[in-house]
């Protein structure tokens, strides 16, 4: 999950990361009483988006007076940024800047440890730099059980070249924003630009911060930081159901049970569609889990068939604890259910657990939307050809 820059600005003061003030609005109107109520000379105005290249789009933008602050939100809010729309902005107090820094620490899933990037030459585009002057970002690796600790924010400002007398307070920063990381179960967390302000002082100007989903559990105040607005629907709609469910850009939809048997089942019906017109590819990730009911398979059913870039649906269930007849239930309830709006064919694949009687339910039924396959390799086969034609 991805913070909005706001929101890591108020969690890296919570946990004593020098930042500037700065106030949310959304509209002119508000953002006017924000450059008010900081009463700084310059404010500065930054879209709120979940994407980088703000500045560049022309999403953050200087004001030296609230009436100007109003106009540049004006321009700024309903802004398209990388097909993200603005609808907040930060007003923020402006910062006389001395010197821009780049500072990262990330999940690094290879090494299973965390990696930290630091480089004097902040500001600019760290993808950029890290091509075409690697040797001005030191890349350093951290073990976890450790963290980011004193020593190691040390070595990381003595490597990346910082003049002596800024290295403590640079490398104090970094410890904090090595807490910000363990204390709040984030896999990134980012400041482009870390700044020396004229006055001498270090601060974290901007801020990039993801969550762990997997540690959701154990983090309520999370809930502060939920965004429908950027989410896909179907994936609100499955989550409100308890469903796995991830989409993709593909025209076959997928259910199955088990992560694994979901996984290779994209692989094959990847593998089938590659040499059709089209290539159809998988539109989804939907896994019904373990001992699903008729229900949880009817619910996954509609959410898979209320995606407009499905063309087919694939069922691929191997019954261990969960009863193929079950599953059989589950899709004639969701089509019995959906009437004359289910339109698209559902190419099924059991087996395991009770797969004669889910096989015989459905043959009995006889929906002329369902196809029974034998195989898996065959059920994906023909699913890919309904795909494609
Ligand atoms: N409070 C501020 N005071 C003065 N200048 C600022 C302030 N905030 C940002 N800037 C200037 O604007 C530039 C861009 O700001 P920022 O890093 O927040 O956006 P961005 O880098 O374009 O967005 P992203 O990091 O999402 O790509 C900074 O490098 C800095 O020079
Ligand atoms: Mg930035």
């Amino acid at each position: 999950m991805d913070l909005f820059e706001y929101q890591a600005r108020d969690m890296f003061e919570a946990s004593g990361v020098p930042v500037l003030r700065g106030l949310v609005a959304t509209t002119p109107e508000e953002a006017e009483s924000a450059a008010a109520r900081l009463g700084t000379p310059v404010v500065v105005v930054k879209a709120q988006v979940k994407t980088g290249g703000r500045g560049k789009a022309g999403g953050v933008k200087l004001a030296r007076s609230p009436q100007e602050a109003a106009a540049r939100a004006a321009d700024i809010l309903g802004m398209d940024i990388k097909g993200h729309t603005v609808r907040q902005v930060m007003v923020a107090e402006g910062a006389e800047i001395a010197d821009e820094y780049y500072f990262s620490l990330l999940l690094d899933r290879t090494t299973g440890k965390y990696l930290a990037m630091c480089s004097v030459e902040g500001g600019m585009d760290i993808e950029t730099l890290a091509v075409e002057r690697p040797d001005a970002l030191v890349r350093f690796p951290i073990d976890p059980n450790a963290g980011l600790d004193a020593v190691a924010a040390a070595e990381i400002v003595a490597q990346a070249g910082f003049a002596e007398a800024d290295r403590d307070a640079v490398a104090s920063v970094l410890v904090r924003l090595g807490e910000v990381y363990r204390d709040n179960d984030a896999t990134l967390v980012e400041v482009n630009p870390l700044v020396k302000t004229a006055d001498g002082r270090i601060i974290a100007l901007d801020g990039k911060v993801t969550l762990d989903g997997n540690a959701e559990f154990r983090h309520p105040e999370w809930a502060q930081y939920r965004d429908e607005a950027s989410e896909d629907p179907l994936e609100v709609r499955a989550k409100a159901l308890d469903l796995n469910y991830v989409k993709l850009d593909g025209s076959v939809g997928i259910i199955g049970n088990g992560a694994g048997l979901v996984m290779s089942t994209l692989d094959v019906v990847a593998a089938a569609g590659a040499d059709l017109p089209g290539s159809p590819r998988p539109a989804n990730f939907l896994d019904i889990g373990g001992g699903a009911s008729a229900q949880v398979m009817a619910n996954g059913l509609e959410i898979i068939l209320s995606d407009p870039q499905v063309r087919v649906v694939f069922v691929n269930v191997f019954g261990g604890i969960t009863a193929c007849s079950e599953v059989a239930k589950g899709i004639i309830d969701a089509l019995g259910m959906l009437g004359e709006k289910a339109t698209k064919p559902i190419v099924v694949r059991l087996d395991g657990n009770a797969v004669k009687i889910g096989r015989h339910m459905l043959t009995e039924a006889a929906h002329p939307l369902v196809e029974l396959a034998d195989t898996m390799d065959a059920a994906a086969r023909r699913a890919a050809e309904l795909a494609a034609e």
